[in-house]
């Protein structure tokens, strides 16, 4: 087809305010004309990637302005803004396509002046607490763009027979300005559409979010978050730019998390080598789990009056989920061996008897490997 030809179909979808068609005829038109006429290509992906910043002045002033159900004025999403918050401790993986995905959106205008798009979706997957929301966050605060969460959990529970209608319009409003849209707890929708079990609107919603994802604009970034990736229909995995596991921290990926929650302390070597035989036993644990666990840590430390190496070690069992019998075997060692504390401390950390602690040191554990 020659260019002069989609004029008509540009000028139409312009008058009736079709962005989604100006913007694919714009990317058609890039590729075309990016060797012959670089510096008109270069324009056109500046005006793209300029369009709509402007709307976004006008939603920062808040939550009141976000799209909300007319029948029940039940706020639909919450419109954060961006903060700057520090990235989540990840593994080296996790981090490298993290920064891909934020240097590719950097070079935005460098991709579309030769007609590629920029990524513009991902899909967060992994264990409850691992720091899928709080990369949306960490995201937002690194693009300068507005957070707008939408739990599809509750808005499917609460708005049954009209989560479609509702989706949409949140969908409408993420794509009428530079934003970040986070679909938290996308499984609650995204079911396969094998599912026997399905309700036919959940299939339609599937269907609305597929179309959705198919063309969406390259100003906005939309964010999908599950615990559930095995419920996620495959043709909603395709429509992705970028699917990212995340896993449960790693032994190193532990202790600094520990660190950082622990930075406003003063550090002491007894603190820095608890944190390190905490880091090797907290196997398991999720980020937000350690989290806790210093939160929980530093409030008995202030209410017993007890030290926070202490409280760290008290509260450490509570939260580990496997066989207690073989973590306390496994943690009375290391303690021995890289604290050189004393039978009776390990058992007021336990909570055990002297004996018992005896019985642990005798006896053979297992390995603590990640
Ligand atoms: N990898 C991490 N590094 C540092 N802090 C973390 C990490 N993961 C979780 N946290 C802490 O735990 C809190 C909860 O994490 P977040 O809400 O991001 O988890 P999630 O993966 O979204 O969990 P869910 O699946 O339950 O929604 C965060 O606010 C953060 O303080
Ligand atoms: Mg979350």
């Amino acid at each position: 087809m020659s260019l002069e030809k989609l004029l008509p179909s540009l000028i139409r979808a312009s008058l009736d305010e079709d962005y989604r068609t100006v913007r694919s005829i714009a990317m058609r038109l890039i590729r075309r004309i990016k060797d012959t006429h670089p510096s008109i290509a270069n324009e056109i992906a500046e005006a793209l990637s300029q369009h709509g910043v402007g709307a976004s002045a006008k939603r920062s002033v808040g939550i009141s302005d976000s799209p909300v159900d007319t029948e029940t004025l039940f706020s639909l999403a919450t419109v954060d803004e961006p903060l700057e918050v520090a990235r989540p401790i990840f593994s080296d993986k996790v981090n490298e396509l993290i920064d891909t995905f934020i240097q590719e959106r950097r070079e935005s205008k460098k991709l579309m002046s030769v007609g590629l798009n920029p990524p513009s979706s991902l899909l967060l997957y992994g264990l409850p607490g691992v720091g899928k929301t709080e990369l949306a966050k960490y995201l937002s605060g690194v693009f300068g763009l507005n957070l707008i969460v939408l739990d599809l959990s509750s808005t499917i529970s609460s708005y049954l027979g009209k989560t479609g209608q509702n989706l949409k319009k949140v969908l409408d409003y993420a794509k009428s300005g530079p934003s970040i849209l986070l679909l938290d707890e996308f499984d609650a929708v995204a079911k396969r559409r094998d599912d026997m079990s399905d309700l036919g609107e959940l299939k339609r919603i599937v269907n609305v979010l597929l179309k959705e994802l198919e063309d969406w604009p390259n100003h906005t970034i939309i964010i999908a978050a599950t615990n559930h990736p095995d419920l996620l229909d495959s043709a909603i995995w395709r429509r992705f730019d970028r699917a990212i596991e995340i896993g449960l921290p790693d032994k190193d990926e532990r202790i600094k998390i520990l660190m950082n929650e622990l930075i406003s302390v003063k550090m002491s070597k007894d603190l820095t080598s608890i944190i390190h035989v905490i880091g090797e036993m907290a196997k398991g644990l999720s980020g937000a789990d350690i989290c806790k666990l210093v939160e929980r840590a530093k409030r008995k430390s202030v209410l017993s009056e007890i030290s926070l190496e202490d409280a760290l070690l008290r509260e450490l069992p509570d939260f580990i989920k496997g066989d207690t019998v073989e973590f306390n075997k496994q943690f009375c060692k290391l303690a021995k061996e890289k604290l050189d504390v004393s039978i009776r401390t390990l058992a007021t950390w336990l909570g055990k008897s002297p004996s018992t602690i005896q019985y642990y040191l005798k006896e053979k554990g297992g390995n603590l490997d990640d």
